[in-house]
């Protein structure tokens, strides 16, 4: 008998939500086909996210490591160390072009056929796709997210820059003003501020990193101003003009109070992004957005029109790769009828600034409100390995419930705090108690000991504080 359709599922968007769940599909026995507009494959985290940015960070953590003097403590005197930014973008253009055909490369060997155009919905089992109409049993919608504007101030990608703008800038601004002391415009400040701009961080709550633990955002905001970096808390912009290549920045305090004006060779504004769903005709299918312009699932990704499931930054959750990736192999099992599960409680975050921002789980202060806690720290300062490579900076932070002993969220702020979560993460994936990261054996001196010292806190009987 033949197919009733072209494909058994049909994925929406190439980004690591959607690449990953169209290869899973494939793997699991299913005709796949996935449905691409940008003309490389790997959605904005390779071509103009996590990928770039962290190329430009390491670059630009090397280079200030040379001529800013860290060396020469070490013993290694550099002279005349230059910057040559075209030489930076290049390489950070080899590592996106390497990894986007990578996956390209993984579509073949998997034989998932990449249909390449915007994708619309003629019905819960139809799309066009450019000038081609194809059918699917099951579609997936991984369409992802885009910079949300800040209304009254128009990016030009010249002067005032989203991210995709900030990673390409041809010279360093002298001036950077960053609106939002959100990821992007402490990792993307991060990186200009270390190339040589004087950079300016626009933030209209309190703190930098909403949704962080409040003593992780408030020592990084301080170690951020260490670095240089000029914070405006409490502050919210009115307005961006831009004249003979130079902006101004109109800013005023949150609360209402007397403005000020700064002046800016350039302007980054990082206050948030927003799911894509235009274009893709939802009201074909009857499918509404929720209050925040996302698409709403059930627990296995489940849209409410029959066959149509979303995953990634269209829907609610953070904006994460890796969450995008997990649910991306949930919901090709779901659909192959197997069980895919992600588990939203332990989705890690980490912030790629130096040093590192890394979180999983709840923040103290939601853990208060639910119950009694208890909660061990323990200083970089304390760590044998980070005083030997001089990178003392941060500590680790364990909160456990204070009956069961259960680990409820851990935060760090070290150098290596996006590789040291990872523990923390399969740790409370298998429900550890604080003791039993306590009692695991760490290699010594490794970074990763503080994690253990901080679960030892917990109990009061930290070592080496
Ligand atoms: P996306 O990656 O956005 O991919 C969606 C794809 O769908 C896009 O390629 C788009 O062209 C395509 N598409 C949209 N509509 C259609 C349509 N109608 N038809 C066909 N195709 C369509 N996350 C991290 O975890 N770690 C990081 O270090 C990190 N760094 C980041 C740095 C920056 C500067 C930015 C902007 C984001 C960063 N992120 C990071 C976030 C991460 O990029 C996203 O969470 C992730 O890409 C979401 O994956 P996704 O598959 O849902 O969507
Ligand atoms: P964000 O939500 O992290 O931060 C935006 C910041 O802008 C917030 O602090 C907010 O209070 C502030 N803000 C909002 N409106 C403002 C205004 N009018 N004036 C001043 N400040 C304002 O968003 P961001 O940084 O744009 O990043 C978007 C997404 O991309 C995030 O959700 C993040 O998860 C993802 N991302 C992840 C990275 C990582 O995992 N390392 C790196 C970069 C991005």
């Amino acid at each position: 008998m033949p197919d009733q359709y072209d494909y058994d599922v049909l994925v929406i968007g190439a980004g690591p939500g959607g690449y990953v769940a169209a290869i899973h599909a494939a793997q699991l026995g299913l005709r796949t086909a996935c449905a691409e507009g940008r003309e490389t494959l790997g959605g904005t985290c390779l071509n103009v996210g996590c990928i770039p940015s962290k190329a430009l960070l390491h670059a630009s953590e090397i280079f200030e490591e040379a001529v800013g003097g860290h060396l020469a403590k070490f013993g290694i005197e550099l002279q005349g160390a230059t910057l040559n930014l075209d030489q930076m973008h290049a390489e950070k253009a080899k590592a996106v072009k390497e990894l986007t055909g990578g996956v390209e490369f993984l579509f073949k060997k998997n034989k998932v056929d990449w249909l390449k155009g915007y994708a619309s919905f003629v019905d819960a089992h139809t799309v066009t796709v450019g000038e081609q109409t194809v059918t699917a049993k099951d579609i997936v919608i991984a369409t992802g997210s885009s910079v949300t504007p800040l209304p009254g101030v128009a990016i030009d990608q010249s002067v005032v820059v989203d991210s995709t703008g900030a990673l390409a800038l041809p010279k360093v601004p002298e001036r950077l003003v960053v609106i939002g002391g959100g990821v992007i415009g402490l990792e993307l400040g991060s990186v200009w501020r270390r190339l040589g701009a004087k950079v300016t961080v626009v933030e209209y709550l309190d703190a930098i990193l909403p949704g962080f633990d409040g003593e992780v955002r408030r020592e990084s905001a301080k170690l951020f101003r260490k670095q240089g970096m000029e914070m405006r808390l409490s502050t919210k912009v009115t307005g961006v003009t831009v004249q003979g290549g130079k902006a101004s920045v109109q800013v005023e305090p949150a609360a209402g109070g007397e403005g000020e004006t700064l002046q800016a060779d350039a302007v980054l504004v990082a206050i948030g992004r927003s799911p894509n769903v235009d274009g893709l005709n939802l009201s074909a299918i009857g499918i509404e957005l929720n209050a925040r312009g996302q698409i709403d699932t059930d627990h296995s990704f489940r849209t409410k029109a029959d066959g149509v499931w979303a995953i990634g930054d269209v829907i609610p959750g953070l904006m994460l790769a890796h969450k995008a990736e997990d649910e991306g192999i949930a919901v090709a099992e779901n659909i192959a009828g197997q069980t895919g599960i992600v588990n939203e409680d332990v989705i890690p975050s980490v912030v790629y600034t130096m040093p590192e921002i890394a979180g999983v789980g709840i923040t103290e202060e939601a853990a208060r409100e639910r119950g009694e806690v208890k909660v061990g720290k323990f200083p970089m300062m304390a760590n044998s390995r980070a005083k030997t490579n001089r990178d003392t900076d941060g500590f680790v932070k364990v909160i456990a419930d204070a009956k069961t002993d259960r680990v409820l969220g851990v935060w760090i702020v070290a150098s290596l705090a996006g590789t040291m979560i990872a523990e923390a993460c399969v740790a409370m994936e298998f429900g550890a108690t604080s003791e039993d990261i306590a009692y695991t054996c760490h290699a010594h001196p490794t970074h990763a000991e503080a994690l253990k010292e901080a679960a030892m806190a917990v109990t009061g009987k930290a070592i080496h504080v």
